[in-house]
C-alpha cells in the first residue's frame, strides 16, 4: 500500500493519502469535510476538489466523471474526488466543503479581500412587473438625434427645394458652329 501526500491549500497542512481508495473515502477518514450527496455513486457532483498543483498524479477521469464534470478540466481544475485516486502527491483547494450555503459551492473562488461577495437578490414580483413597465416605455421613447426616422420629419422643411443626386448641374448640350 503507498502513500501519498495530500497537501491543503491554502492551510498547508499535509496529509498521508494512500492509493487503494478514492479520494474521497481517505480525505474523510483524515477528518475533513467533503460534501458528497450521492456517496461515491458520481451522480451528484457535490465531492468535486479543485486540483492545485500534481494533476498527472492522480487516476485518469472515469466516464461517469467525464459525463458529470465535463471534458474541462483543463479548464477548471476540478475532479470528483470519489472518482478519484491518488498516484503521487498533490495539492488541492477543498475550501469550498467548508462553507455552506451558496457561498459553499465548489470551484466559486471566494472575492478577494476587501471587496463584497456577490449575493443572489432576491426581487418582489411587483418590483419585477415595475422594471418591466419601466424597460417597455423605455424602448418607446425616442432617441435623440437627427437621423431617428428622418424621412418623417422632411415635411418640416418643405419650403426648401428637394435636393436630388449631386451638387453637379448637368450642362446643356450646345452645338458648336465653328466645328463645321
Ligand atoms: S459523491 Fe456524488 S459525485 Fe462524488
Amino acid at each position: 500500500m503507498s502513500e501519498h501526500k495530500v497537501t491543503l491549500w491554502p492551510s498547508g497542512e499535509v496529509l498521508e493519502v494512500s492509493s487503494e481508495e478514492s479520494l474521497l473515502v481517505q480525505l474523510k477518514k483524515a477528518g475533513k469535510k467533503i460534501k458528497s450527496g450521492c456517496g461515491g455513486c458520481a451522480t451528484c457532483s457535490d465531492c468535486v476538489v479543485i486540483v492545485k498543483s500534481g494533476e498527472m498524479n492522480l487516476s485518469p477521469q472515469t466516464f461517469e466523471e467525464l459525463r458529470l464534470l465535463g471534458n474541462v478540466f483543463h479548464i477548471t481544475k476540478e475532479r470528483l474526488s470519489c472518482q478519484t485516486r491518488l498516484t503521487g502527491d498533490v495539492t488541492l483547494d477543498i475550501t469550498g466543503h467548508e462553507k455552506t450555503g451558496a457561498a459553499g459551492k465548489v470551484g466559486k473562488t471566494p472575492p478577494p479581500r476587501g471587496q463584497k461577495s456577490t449575493k443572489t437578490i432576491i426581487k418582489k414580483r411587483d418590483d419585477i412587473v415595475r422594471a418591466e413597465i419601466e424597460s417597455k416605455e423605455k424602448s418607446q421613447e425616442k432617441p435623440s438625434g437627427d437621423w431617428y426616422r428622418h424621412w418623417e420629419n422632411e415635411g418640416d422643411d418643405a419650403s426648401k427645394p428637394k435636393k436630388f443626386g449631386g451638387n453637379k448641374r448637368v450642362k446643356p448640350f450646345t452645338f458648336n458652329d465653328n466645328d463645321e
